[in-house]
């Protein structure tokens, strides 16, 4: 959809995400590509430079990923960064080794007066990771930076711009290492940095426009969560008349979710929201069932059901919209094929085969922080943008045991007291991710003079980048010793509340 900006191509460094991230930031637009692509797939993003990426393999291993040979003999401008580096050398007549110690840390760079490092200071502080490393420049190339421990750090052939660091600018241990990818795109690649939510926004409603032809009709399954609710935004404003939102309530939401989504887009954006009631049909196919797996294929399948009812409501549909973010995509092109930990969270997944609509993914290039951007500039809240997530069978996943509506009323009045607390305190941004659980059993407690014997809540709160991996958040003991009372005095039923203090792995964030 977007043309210009950095080809990236990936051999599978955890790093690339990041070198993708740092381009961005600097307002110019890149795409990853998996490294052993074919040209005209690079090509099609009609790139101004291409960055060749790190690799946890070696460049002489048998099933080492290779780029297409176009890399080594283009005009565009190329930067290696470590196996990228590697790449350049063995491929244009250099040499690279193994069998060297293995780098991993910062090192003091030496650099010499060369096109690659102008402006930037010598002797700062690279971020080194790597087994391999080029022993002999090609023919035509300059060294020009060293460490203690390695005497080609980074080369350059400036008469065709192309440029070799062992290190990563990527990381931020690498100081100046936003500098020289500014200087790369720059004043090397001459690119511009016109890439802003500003700017996807007009792109990205050319492309609704285009999507959607004259009559094209779209639909959207919307949860109030951040990319859904942004996904809307967007629709609405591209093609107002021709976008109608589905939002399903299915009784499992936080308490006040749907008033605030239908205030939200009903109200202030006066999109034509349908509301679908499913409460009493979510209820009611879940009673008796404790099995976490069969809730969830209840949901999915009482979600399909209603959706679709609704949508076939509608004359003249012909897509169906869905918030998929950037790292979905990447997760399934990466040249090691779809990563086995994606997740198929989408309830909607086998919708649009089913009714026979065409998929539109409009956030498909963002990261999620750009999303959130661009619902600010699309007139979003910020609240509702930074909101954490929310699974899509909600309370069902929280409410341990069978589900009836006494608990999830009881949840839905925790949870709010447990997240208000937490953005009274201003701790819900630093949080990645917080909720409360409840747990089937009693316990013994006291209440002035008498005894009780009520229900037990955990709270979770989380830090993660992605939600693949997360660490428990430490909060501070007076604020788990307020939220505690507050929780045990403001709800009745509710006599003893725990902190979970599990990692993912080997714990996940939800409890079930
Ligand atoms: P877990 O529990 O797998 O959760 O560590 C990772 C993230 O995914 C959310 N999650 C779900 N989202 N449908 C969803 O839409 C689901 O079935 C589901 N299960 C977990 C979870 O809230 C967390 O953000």
């Amino acid at each position: 959809m977007i043309k210009g900006g950095v080809a990236i191509l990936d051999f599978g460094s955890q790093y690339t995400q990041l070198i993708a991230r740092r381009i961005r930031e600097l307002g110019v637009y890149c795409e990853l590509l998996p490294g052993n692509c074919s040209w005209p797939e690079v090509e099609r993003i009609a790139p101004g430079a291409i960055i060749l990426a790190g690799s946890p393999y070696s460049v002489y291993g048998d099933n080492s990923p290779m780029p297409p040979e176009e890399v080594f003999s283009t005009s565009l401008p190329v930067l290696g960064i470590c196996y990228g580096m590697q790449l350049i050398a063995y491929h244009t007549g250099g040499k690279v080794e193994g069998g060297h110690h293995r780098e991993y840390g910062p090192a003091l760079l030496k650099t010499e007066e060369s096109h690659l490092f102008k402006g930037i200071e010598s002797d700062q502080q690279a971020w080194m990771s790597h087994g391999d490393r080029v022993t002999e420049v090609p023919s035509g190339y300059t060294v020009v930076a060293s460490t203690d421990l390695l005497p080609i750090a980074a080369m350059e052939n400036t008469e065709l711009r192309r440029y070799g660091v062992q290190f990563h600018p990527e990381v931020n241990h690498t100081v100046f290492g936003s500098d020289l990818l500014e200087h790369f795109l720059f004043d090397i690649a001459c690119l511009k940095a016109n890439w802003d939510m500003k700017y996807f926004s007009a792109q990205a409603k050319q492309f609704i426009r285009e999507e959607l032809g004259e009559t094209g009709k779209v639909i959207l399954g919307l949860s109030g969560g951040v990319d859904s609710s942004v996904v809307a935004a967007l629709l609405h404003s591209a093609v107002p008349d021709r976008f109608v939102p589905i939002f399903v309530d299915n009784g499992l939401l936080r308490e006040g979710e749907r008033e605030e989504v239908e205030r939200t887009f009903r109200e202030h954006f006066a999109m034509d929201l349908i509301t679908v009631e499913g409460e009493d049909r979510f209820l009611s196919e879940l009673a008796g069932v404790s099995d976490p797996e069969k809730k969830r294929k209840i949901i999915g399948r009482v979600f399909i059901e209603l959706f679709e009812e609704a949508a076939n409501s509608i004359p003249g549909v012909t897509h169906l919209a869905q918030g998929t973010l950037y790292p979905d995509v990447i997760e399934s092109v990466s040249f090691k094929g779809p990563s086995a930990t994606i997740k198929s969270h989408h309830n909607v997944g086998g919708l649009p085969d089913r009714m026979n609509l065409s998929l539109l993914e409009p956030l498909r290039e963002l990261f999620k922080d750009e999303v959130r951007e661009l619902g600010r500039e699309l007139g979003l809240s910020n609240r509702m943008v930074s909101r954490h997530p929310f699974p899509g069978p909600g309370l069902a996943v929280r409410i341990l045991g069978p589900i009836t509506r006494e608990d999830r009323d009881l949840l839905q009045k925790v949870d709010r007291v447990f997240i208000d607390y937490l953005r009274e305190e201003n701790l819900y941004d630093e949080i990645w991710q917080a909720f409360s659980v409840l747990l089937p059993i009693r316990t013994v407690g006291v209440m002035g003079d008498e005894r009780t014997y009520d229900r037990v809540v955990a709270l979770r709160a989380v830090t993660s980048t992605d939600g693949m991996t997360a660490d428990w958040y430490r909060m501070a003991p007076r604020h788990m010793a307020a939220v505690s009372s507050r929780i045990v005095n403001r709800v009745n039923g509710v006599s003893r509340i725990v902190y979970d203090i599990s990692s993912k792995p080997p714990g996940t964030i939800e409890w079930e």
